[in-house]
């Protein structure tokens, strides 16, 4: 018998394909909220496999409490920050994510939504009609910019970074700048994109968009100084981790207007916000709801328990880290 352990209700369809094992026994923590740090240590006890989500941290504390028969950490998620690979390692302990195309697409998606809502001012607008502030049309009125035919700077090209400069250039002539620590031939060949150094790319767009996993290297890639940087005009999206970007920087060069505006997805501390930042009427802040789609979260279920079923029976495992 797999004892599979199950840090939080995730959609079916992956528990589903699961269950059809009568070889496996899952568990499920069934409170509709995070696991408690201490509950988490006591229900891994005696598992084989923890199926874990983004805000889990699976450390060699966590390991250890399961136990010497742990063999797997699957987690429900693309990025895989919350996990202590190294410790996993040591252990002999396999780690896998959850990415797919239903969860490029919801992402690139969502940082589309960003750059247009920002851009025409959506949600400033729609309070405005709601404190009943529309007195009359007038040529001046709310003005905010065009997307078509601006620059957009992707800092990170994997696929998202590449779903994103796909759907930009195609339907609204955008020219792409990117960097990443390699060149991307394709994304040069396709869309036309030109590689920039991190600096300058900053200089020359008129939208950032990160997609860059969370590493040692990546924490507070967008500081105080690339913030400076940018276009006074210019707007940052970011759903990619929040310690990317250092929060207190971006609150104080959005207050300062230093850049236009923001459209942020995580946060540096997440569950929290900065309190100031909160009340900046030129942003856009959504809870780490990027993948947020039925069809999306469904499939990321479905990946978990094809690398949980793939180990199990030998196979190779499709998302191995
Ligand atoms: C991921 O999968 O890493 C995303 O952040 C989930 O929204």
């Amino acid at each position: 018998m797999t004892k599979i352990f199950i840090t939080r209700d995730i959609p079916d369809a992956g528990l589903k394909m699961l269950k059809k094992h009568k070889s496996i026994k899952l568990s499920i923590y069934q409170k509709d909220k995070k696991i408690p740090r201490k509950e988490l240590l006591t229900h891994v006890k005696g598992v084989d496999i923890i199926l874990s989500i983004l805000t889990d941290k699976i450390d060699a504390q966590v390991m250890d409490a399961a136990g010497p028969q742990l063999k797997m950490i699957a987690n429900y998620a693309v990025g895989f920050n919350n996990i202590d690979i190294e410790a996993a390692k040591k252990r002999g302990i396999i780690v896998t994510n959850a990415p797919g195309p239903e969860i490029t697409e919801s992402v690139a998606e969502h940082a589309v939504a960003f750059i247009f809502g920002l851009a025409h001012r959506i949600l400033e607008t729609d309070k405005f009609n709601r404190a009943g502030k529309y007195t009359g049309w007038g040529p001046k009125l709310l003005l905010g910019t065009d997307v078509t035919g601006k620059t957009l700077g992707i800092i990170g090209t994997g696929n998202i970074g590449n779903a994103l400069a796909r759907r930009l250039h195609d339907g609204f002539d955008i020219k792409i700048l990117y960097n990443d620590i390699k060149r991307s031939p394709n994304l040069e060949k396709k869309y036309g994109a030109k590689f920039r150094t991190k600096d300058q790319l900053l200089k020359e767009s008129d939208f950032v968009s990160l997609h860059v996993p969370l590493l040692p290297g990546t924490v507070h890639l967008i500081g105080a100084r690339e913030l400076k940087m940018m276009k006074k005009t210019a707007f940052l999206i970011n759903t990619s981790r929040g310690p990317v970007v250092d929060e207190a920087a971006l609150t104080k060069a959005l207050t300062n207007g230093e850049i236009a505006g923001a459209g942020l997805d995580v946060y540096e501390n997440e569950p929290k916000i900065n309190k100031t930042l909160l009340k900046l009427q030129n942003t856009i802040l959504t809870p780490h709801t990027a993948s947020a789609t039925v069809e999306t979260r469904q499939a990321m279920s479905r990946t978990a328990a094809t690398n949980i079923l793939a180990f199990l029976s030998n196979k190779q495992i499709p998302n191995k880290i």
